[in-house]
């Protein structure tokens, strides 16, 4: 299959590395065509080899050498960087949408209303060093979830990125999997961002996570998922704990003055438990305290 992955950041480059070390044809799109093209990256893999691979960048808006469209952005980039394709890319291009966040969906169904289009949640650990650099630092599944009718015949791509990744499957709750990863980020990247700290500092954090566990669980209820706050306090500990030495993405945008990715998540949150007439102090209090942080260098 041909594969186009847009946004080359940890998760994006992983996958890139990853199916063209399987013999997928991969390419990276950059519409904005500032990146030099090739791109040299190193993968090293999760038994420690090293794997060097080049990487051109398409910028024919119609990606007509193109299977399936991977966006792998950051969250608020998807909408901007999809934005360039609309009645350009070909209808028969599949697009996965595999960012951290919510909040996307409407927009690119609405846009893309022909194309395939997939959701996808991944807890496959990445981290980029080095912009020619990255590393694969925890398996994780990745599940995947038809947004669209056009997409339920899509499954060549869950062997392939099975065979890629080590792990990846269909999933018939992907609204589900999509809120659970909602609120894992919900809680380890705003408190690691603030903490400055990695993920496994929530293990002294107990307290605090439950809260926003219990804070959050009836709005899953309202949104039909079958969650209840003691599972999501569960889960979250249990990510902390395996990604321990790893610091959240968040983290790493308020270390590196990036903006991040939290109006897509704690303020998705919010904005749902508004349409529920939910309040989520907890969560509102860290929404606020990573926008003033974020403000303070984004202006
Ligand atoms: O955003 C992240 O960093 C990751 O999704 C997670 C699960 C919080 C682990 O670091």
């Amino acid at each position: 299959m041909r594969w186009t992955i847009l946004g080359a950041g940890a998760i994006g480059a992983l996958f890139a590395s990853q199916l063209k070390r399987i013999g997928e044809q991969v390419t990276l799109f950059d519409a904005r065509k500032s990146q030099p093209s090739p791109l040299k990256l190193t993968l090293t893999t999760l038994d420690q080899q090293a794997i060097e691979q080049e990487f051109v960048y398409e910028t024919d808006l119609t990606l007509p050498e193109t299977d399936v469209l991977l966006v792998t952005t950051k969250v608020w980039q998807v909408i901007p960087a999809l934005t360039p394709l609309t009645g350009k890319l070909s209808t028969t291009c599949t697009i996965v949408l595999l960012h951290n966040g919510m909040g996307t969906t409407d927009w690119v169904l609405s846009r893309f209303s022909e194309n395939p289009i997939i959701a996808g949640v991944t807890s496959a650990g990445a981290l980029k060093t080095t912009k020619h650099h990255v590393q694969h630092t925890g398996f994780g599944e990745t599940w995947l979830g038809p947004l669209n009718e056009q997409a339920k015949q899509s499954t060549p791509i869950i062997p392939t990125l099975n065979t890629a990744m080590g792990h990846a499957d269909w999933s018939d709750q992907i609204k589900e999997r999509q809120w659970q990863k909602l609120v894992i980020n919900a809680v380890i990247n705003p408190l690691t961002a603030l903490l400055n700290e990695p993920n496994g500092t929530l293990l002294s954090h107990q307290s605090q996570v439950r809260q926003l566990c219990e804070e959050v669980a009836p709005l899953l209820a309202k949104e039909g998922i079958d969650q209840t706050a003691e599972q999501l306090f569960t889960t979250v500990m249990a990510v902390a704990e395996r990604t321990a030495k790893n610091y959240s993405s968040m983290q790493q945008d308020i270390a590196h003055q990036r903006k991040t990715e939290i109006d897509f998540i704690t303020g998705y949150l919010l904005q749902k438990a508004n349409e529920h007439q939910l309040a989520l102090p907890q969560h509102h209090e860290l929404y606020l305290k990573i926008k003033e942080r974020e403000q303070a260098f984004t202006h």
